[in-house]
């Protein structure tokens, strides 16, 4: 049985870290026209509330997304992340982070293709729920 929770760690620094090369990653793979595959092996939830729940707990988004979120002054590659954070949360108040198939999703073109793979019953749920009005564009594998 699975115990991790990812909702506990959302959008801390180490969350941040991963993000910002993520999307880095992603941008400069869509520099070529030719469809990309994204498989998230280990895809969490998808999206992770910062009002109530695990993540309110020890607020760890607070070191992470949580210093980041007023900056204006940011180097590209960071900026571009927040901006896949920012167009979760439209009225301009941090209240959820978006985990790795959100932002793949926000940074992929209408030609790619995003796979994901979640072990956790519940994750995997909420990820499926998620995603569900997404078509063939994105999968959703509970496993
Ligand atoms: C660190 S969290 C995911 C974070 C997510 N990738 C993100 O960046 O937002 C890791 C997830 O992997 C899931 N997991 C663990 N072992 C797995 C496996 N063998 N196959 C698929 N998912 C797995 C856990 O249930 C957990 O939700």
């Amino acid at each position: 049985m699975l115990s991790y929770r990812h909702g506990f760690h959302a959008g801390n620094h180490a969350d941040v870290l991963k993000h910002i090369a993520l999307v880095a990653l992603l941008r400069n793979l869509a520099r070529k026209d030719k469809p990309l595959l994204v498989v998230d092996t280990h895809a969490g939830a998808g999206m992770y509330s910062l009002e109530q729940g695990f993540a309110v707990r020890n607020a760890e988004f607070r070191g992470g997304i949580g210093a980041l979120w007023e900056r204006s002054d940011l180097p590209e590659p960071v900026a571009d992340y927040l901006d896949q954070v920012r167009a979760v949360n439209p009225d301009g108040v941090l209240r959820q982070y978006p985990g790795s198939p959100r932002i793949a999703l926000g940074v992929l073109r209408p030609q790619d293709r995003l796979r994901l793979f979640e072990l956790h019953s519940t994750e995997g749920a909420i990820l499926a729920r998620q995603f569900a009005q997404e078509g063939r564009r994105v999968t959703v594998t509970a496993g």
